[in-house]
């Protein structure tokens, strides 16, 4: 388990263990890999992010991580891994969230993408992300970074 802290300095822990936290998280993150380019979304307060949020009653997490990816970009996943799970002390209580890496097989455009403006390619992500305004504060701590790590390391793609 890996501790550190996010964008806002609050507490994360970060593990590649399966279900370290909680067996049910109720939110999840999905790493996407679409034609050789990462596909992300760009959510309209919090700008560029992979696709992710709530898992909704009655639904198992990697129900939500489909889900979220096609509502978000218009992404349909062909292969789900789970990578790991992270914990967030926030100032407004703990949420666990499930990371996973996401073969995306084709994207369909969407009338609507929610809470977001639908997809985003990027064949690499931007230098200096973290201190870019057009990204989320998702994107900006340690989560990503070790996640990718893993990512390579299952050797998902090449
Ligand atoms: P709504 O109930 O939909 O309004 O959600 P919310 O805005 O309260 O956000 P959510 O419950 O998803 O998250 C609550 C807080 O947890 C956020 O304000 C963040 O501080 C933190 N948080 C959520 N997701 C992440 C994440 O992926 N990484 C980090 N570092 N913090 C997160």
């Amino acid at each position: 388990m890996i501790t550190f802290t996010d964008y806002y300095n609050n507490e994360v822990k970060l593990s590649f263990d399966d279900h370290p936290f909680s067996e049910n998280p109720k939110h999840v993150w999905v790493i996407c890999r679409s034609d050789n380019r990462w596909l992300l979304t760009k959510h309209k307060e919090r700008g560029i992010e992979f696709p992710g949020g709530k898992v909704e009653e009655g639904e198992t997490a990697e129900e939500a991580a489909v889900r979220e990816v096609y509502e978000e970009t218009g992404g349909v996943v062909k292969d789900l891994v789970y990578i790991g799970q992270y914990h967030v002390a926030g100032k407004g209580g703990t949420i666990i969230k499930n990371v996973y890496f996401a073969t995306i097989e084709q994207v369909i455009e969407q009338a609507t993408y929610y809470e977001t403006e639908g997809p985003v390619w990027l064949d690499e992500f931007p230098k200096h992300m973290k201190i870019n305004p057009d990204y989320s504060f998702m994107m900006k701590d340690q989560v990503l970074p070790l996640s990718l790590k893993r990512v390579y390391l299952l050797a998902q793609f090449h």
